[in-house]
């Protein structure tokens, strides 16, 4: 079992005291890892439902945060930024987030299920599935507005607004899905049936994209990033914070005074 798929499946365990997950032990199956090392199937070819939702969920962040950061570069000066990087990340999030992740998985095999479950997770179904369609109207409108060469102030000024509003309800969107739909979807599965599912949601992949379309989605959002100079992960490393009361006069103390390190 590789460490990432270890650990979602700590954290899932973790998710609501008392709420007892099927399968939750995070060790389980390090039979794989042995077997992976002795040539069989790579532990990464191994990826669970729960998880390829999740990852799925990756993707769309680094799409967001394009979004985020090009809305502030429009605002600033609308004519340096070429729409076409938007074209291309809002035919992504079209493609990967709304045809496949939403359509394909969440709106046929998630949502009825955790519907039928009941309870708190059920009464957020109404409002995800209002939220994909809201969504698909706003990448209706970028795909419209970033087909030309440059945009217009006016024309920024609107985008900038529509891509925050996409970011602020997806964000939340997500967040609530992998916290409170995803984990309440597991309970109403054995481990057998999430395998079968895990499978089938290869499938659809395989069916939707060829054999790689997670990779290949993985691999576009990283050529959007780059082409916007945002590959840098280490440009979003936030400053430090401003000097406290406290601070300042412990650095003013004479030196026998101050607190050892
Ligand atoms: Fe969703
Ligand atoms: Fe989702």
């Amino acid at each position: 079992m590789d460490v990432i798929r270890r650990q979602w499946l700590a954290a899932a365990c973790s998710v609501g005291a008392g709420v007892v997950l099927m399968g939750c032990n995070p060790s389980a199956g390090d039979g794989d890892e042995e077997s992976d090392k002795s040539g069989g199937k790579p532990a990464a070819s191994e990826v669970s439902a729960p998880e390829d939702l999740m990852r799925e969920h990756g993707v769309l962040r680094r799409a967001l945060l394009v979004y985020q950061e090009t809305a502030v570069k429009l605002r600033a000066a609308a004519g340096a930024v070429e729409p076409e990087a938007l074209q291309k990340t809002a035919k992504l999030f079209r493609v990967f987030g709304e045809e496949y992740h939403e359509q394909k998985l969440e709106e046929v095999h998630i949502f009825p299920a955790v519907q039928k479950g009941g309870g708190l997770a059920a009464a957020y179904i109404g409002v995800l599935t209002a939220q994909h369609q809201r969504g698909r109207e706003l990448t209706d409108y970028i795909l419209s507005v970033t087909a030309g060469e440059k945009f217009s102030a006016i024309t920024a000024e609107t985008l900038a607004r529509v891509m925050e509003s996409l970011v602020r309800m997806y964000e939340h969107h997500a967040a609530i899905e992998d916290t409170i739909i995803f984990p309440a979807w597991k309970q109403t599965m054995t481990l057998e049936q999430m395998d079968a599912l895990g499978e089938k949601f290869e499938e659809i992949e395989v069916q939707q994209f060829g054999k790689d379309g997670y990779e290949a989605a993985v691999k576009r959002i990283g050529d959007i990033e780059a082409s916007l100079g945002l590959a840098d992960l280490g440009q979003f490393t936030a400053p430090p914070p401003p000097e406290t009361k406290e601070a300042k006069a412990e650095k003013n103390k004479p030196d026998a005074e101050k607190k050892p390190q």
